[in-house]
């Protein structure tokens, strides 16, 4: 967080209020980055399509199935096939179902606001009209269409934000290109690597950025390899003088620039303070056709990714792979529809939304927040999967006043809202709709809760960083998400004097609790200290490897109402880390 946005929230802080954990660390940055970034905070929901050549085998390599990580489009490799002999597939390549209108009105039913296609996959095949190389869609096939052109104009035509996949790095195909080890049309050499870049790289994405009009995002994929630094700092000018406007993913990598983290077939467990982000998702197992996966995902299950990815300030691209003539794989147009009628009806609790205010996800559902229009109202919006069995929605914490709450959709009615020990409690009547149901709570002013932690249904309060309080050099470390693996969000600076976390826990009655804690241990084991209600315990911390481990198990005795856990360190650099901590009653 900067300084003077640290300064205008103190008066908050020090009335005893804390503000949602997404708004008090969002970056506010100075280069219009925010303006850039507004369509695609709103829209909340994507399509990303992979087509490309891989499409044609969906797996398949001489009869037998060759996959890696069970995805299609990675059987040129799986298969360790010839480059000429898998190039023979383009003369089969007629996707004659292939109708972007028609796909860009699937995705517009199904809620979705943009559309993220592979321009050019590993695989080397350009899915556009290129000068750079005859490996291309419109010179190699007998479709001769220049499908990403297509695409490009129902998209304006519909209204919809494009984006461009572009595999900078790999390429199976071209001399100098990464990852083809097994078949090198040249040695692997620096030269070659240049070569590549600037022979099929930079001329095919000057193409895709001046072909088509607006292009609103441009998806690298598979960070450094065979750009070099000094090449992706040129792609990235170039890019941005091309499209002023456009956004890019984290996938270019050597430090360049970007807007958009990437975490791949996950939903981040706390999203990713203060970075834009979105987690890109297969319907499948695969991203590219896949002849043999019929293992999809329920619209059921993708609509409560969709509330979680919300609830986490995130966004959502969902991933079609089309089959060899362009359609869509039946039950992907059947969820898809399904998704589109739910949103209909709830998607108010979606698209313009920003993350929850409260640092604790609900078992029962998720919170997304409008925040405050002119009006001075903002929205609490409850997505409901399964309601409690109490029928009680308790909104711990929170501080404003309640101007109504009201069930969306079709049955749009009120909800009553009384006063509970924790703050305002939903009554959900009966007649509600089974599940997945959304309802809106109009507050006024943005939504703010109280730093106190509470309990939740089994008696054991999290202790999580997004709701610390901290002191000397203690704060939020960077996640850096760019694929398979998230970094847990953590509290770092523990080395210097005056280090601590604190938080504000209340439980409704006096009870002995233990505390586990989940750190990255320093290289040697160190000590914190816990002091609570005067009462400090020492705590050994085992050496750590960088990865997290669970540690802790003092007991702590809480009296009845409010109180304060502190953590504190030593200036030996007690830890490198805190992941989370949790008092579970004994
Ligand atoms: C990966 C894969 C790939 C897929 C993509 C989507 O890095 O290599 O096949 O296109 O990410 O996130």
């Amino acid at each position: 967080m900067n300084l003077p946005r640290l300064l205008s929230l103190l008066p908050l802080l020090a009335a005893s209020l804390w503000i949602a954990p997404a708004g008090a660390r969002q970056a506010v940055l100075p280069d219009g980055r925010d303006a850039r970034m507004a369509w695609f905070r709103d829209a909340r929901f994507g399509m990303f399509v992979h087509f490309g050549l891989y499409s044609v085998y969906g797996g398949v390599w001489k009869g037998e199935i060759r996959k890696v990580n069970r995805c299609a489009e990675w059987m040129m490799l799986a298969a360790r096939a010839p480059r000429d002999e898998y190039a023979k597939a383009a003369v089969m390549f007629n996707p004659v179902d292939f109708d972007a209108e028609r796909w860009v009105r699937m995705l517009r039913d199904a809620g979705m606001r943009y559309l993220v296609v592979t321009a050019k996959h590993h695989e080397g095949f350009a899915m556009f009209r290129t000068a750079a190389s005859p490996y291309n869609i419109v010179e190699a096939t007998p479709f001769g269409r220049d499908v990403i052109g297509e695409i490009a104009e129902a998209c304006h035509r519909q209204g919809v934000r494009l984006g461009f996949y572009y595999s900078q790095n790999l390429d199976w195909y071209h001399p100098g290109g990464g990852g083809q080890s097994w078949d090198p049309p040249v040695p692997d050499t620096p030269e070659a690597r240049d070569r590549y870049v600037d022979t099929i790289v930079i001329p095919q994405l000057r193409e895709l950025l001046t072909q088509y009009g607006t292009v609103d995002i441009l998806w690298y994929d598979i960070p450094g390899g065979v750009v070099s630094p000094e090449k992706a700092r040129a792609i990235d000018a170039m890019v941005r003088e091309l499209q002023p406007d456009i956004l890019v993913n984290n996938r270019l990598g050597h430090g360049v620039p970007y807007d958009i983290q990437t975490p791949e077939n996950f939903i981040p467990a706390t999203g990713i303070p203060g970075c834009d982000w979105e987690s890109c998702m297969t319907f499948n197992h695969s991203w590219g056709f896949a002849a043999d996966d019929q293992d999809w995902k329920s619209a059921r299950f993708l609509i409560r990714r969709l509330a979680d990815t919300a609830s986490k300030g995130g966004n959502l691209l969902l991933n079609v792979g089309p089959d060899a003539y362009g359609r869509f794989p039946e039950p992907v147009t059947e969820r898809l529809s399904a998704v589109g009628a739910w949103l209909r009806n709830y998607g108010e609790a979606i698209y313009g939304t920003r993350a929850s205010c409260f640092a604790v996800q609900p078992e029962w559902g998720r919170f997304t927040v409008r925040p405050a229009g002119p009006d001075g109202r903002s929205e609490l919006n409850v997505i409901v999967f399964e309601p409690p069995a109490d029928g009680r929605i308790p909104l711990p914490g929170l501080a404003n006043a309640i101007l109504g709450a009201r069930l969306l959709g079709p049955e749009a009615r009120e909800i009553p809202v009384e006063a509970g020990p924790d703050g305002p409690v939903l009554m959900l009547p009966s007649g509600l709709p089974a599940a997945d149901f959304a309802i809106a709570v109009t507050l006024r002013g943005d939504p703010a809760v109280t730093g106190v932690q509470y309990a939740g249904a089994d008696g054991v309060i999290p202790l999580l960083p997004a709701a610390a309080v901290c002191g000397g050099d203690v704060r939020h470390a960077r996640v850096e998400i760019s694929g398979l693996r998230a970094q847990e969000p953590h509290l770092i600076g523990w080395g210097a004097a005056g280090a601590f976390a604190e938080w504000r826990i209340r439980v409704p009655s006096a009870g002995r609790y233990a505390l586990g804690l989940r750190i990255i241990g320093a290289r040697e084991p160190r000590e914190l200290r816990a002091v609570c209600g005067g009462k400090v315990t020492v705590l050994s911390v085992p050496a750590g490897k960088d990865e997290p481990a669970d540690c802790g198990g003092i007991l702590l005795d809480l009296p009845a109402g409010e109180s304060t856990l502190r953590l504190e360190a030593d200036a030996s650099g007690a830890v490198v880390g805190f992941v989370r901590g949790v008092l579970s009653p004994r």
